[in-house]
């Protein structure tokens, strides 16, 4: 695998600020290496809204029980990275896998492969986006290859103006959702529903892929998927991954951080993006 830098504005595909890693090279080869199969499943996100929560929870749901023994990454790989070459397997191991597949990925609506064709299953999960602009300021600020060592005011204006990886969170959760509400191959879950009454939402992932679940089974995820048992058990917790060593990817796990970033200035810039963006599509967030 090749080594790689990490920083947080680089190389823009259309509109889309990518990862530097993830070149027009990268996405026409993941176009042409990379064949969608009936009963692949994604997880789908903006960064910083609860991915590895909902790893966590389809794991269990797939396994039975939490990862002891191997990294989760191993079961539900990163798309991004291995189309990159920069992931631990690589796209034609990805390939030969014989069984179900499940990856997870942060790819923007348009940039995912095959998306139309039907045969695959998405599960998008959407943060409220305050939170998730705390969630990602810390994260490029602790996690090395990112690198990121300005203020949160200059964090924010980076954020509003989508000119960070994976570019404008209004435009990359907006599509994501519109498209949800058009088919049945886009399951739309939210962070703040995951909080509020995670059973429900573990609830209709196992609808959505068809993958029965007992009342045990179900008081499993719930136990092991909470937030200080998934930050002990560095399975799951991403210290797996490199520049991450000295951090995790679990931080606070909360509802309203925000408060404690945002002043009076930003809060009324954002409201009124979120306005526009969001709310004027008919998606809306709990922010408290
Ligand atoms: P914070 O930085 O606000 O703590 P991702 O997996 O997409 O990188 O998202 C990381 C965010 O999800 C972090 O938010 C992390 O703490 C939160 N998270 C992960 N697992 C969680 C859980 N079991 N309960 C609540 N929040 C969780």
């Amino acid at each position: 695998m090749e080594s790689f830098n990490y920083s947080i504005v680089n190389y823009q595909s259309n509109e889309w600020i990518m990862p530097p890693y993830f070149t027009q090279e990268v996405l026409e080869n993941l176009y042409k290496k990379f064949t969608i199969r009936n009963e692949d499943t994604f997880i789908v996100s903006y960064p910083k809204s609860g991915t590895h929560w909902v790893k966590q929870i389809l794991y269990i749901l797939v396994h039975g029980k939490s990862s002891q023994k191997e990294i989760i990454e191993n079961s539900i790989p990163f798309l991004d990275v291995e189309a990159a070459n920069v992931g631990l397997f690589g796209l034609e191991h990805l390939e030969k896998i014989s069984s179900r597949r499940y990856f997870h990925s942060h790819l923007p609506l348009a940039l995912m492969p095959s998306i139309l064709n039907g045969k695959a299953k998405y599960i998008y999960i959407a943060r409220n986006p305050k939170d998730c602009a705390v969630s990602y300021y810390h994260f490029a600020r602790q996690y090395q290859r990112m690198n990121f060592q300005g203020t949160w005011d200059e964090f924010f204006t980076l954020y509003m103006n989508g000119k960070i990886q994976y570019g404008s969170i209004f435009d990359h959760v907006v599509t994501w959702w519109k498209r949800s509400q058009t088919g049945n191959d886009i399951l739309f879950i939210k962070y703040e529903d995951m909080h509020k009454n995670l059973s429900t939402v573990v609830e209709k992932i196992a609808n959505f892929l068809n993958v029965p679940l007992t009342p045990n089974l179900l008081k499993t995820i719930c136990t092991q998927s909470q937030f200080h048992n998934m930050k002990e058990n560095d399975k799951v917790n991403g210290q797996w991954i490199t520049g991450l060593e000295n951090t995790s990817l679990l931080r606070k796990g909360k509802i309203g951080d925000w408060q404690n970033h945002f002043n009076e200035e930003q809060n009324k810039i954002f409201d009124s993006i979120y306005q526009q963006k969001m709310v004027s599509q008919s998606l809306t967030f709990d922010f408290n």
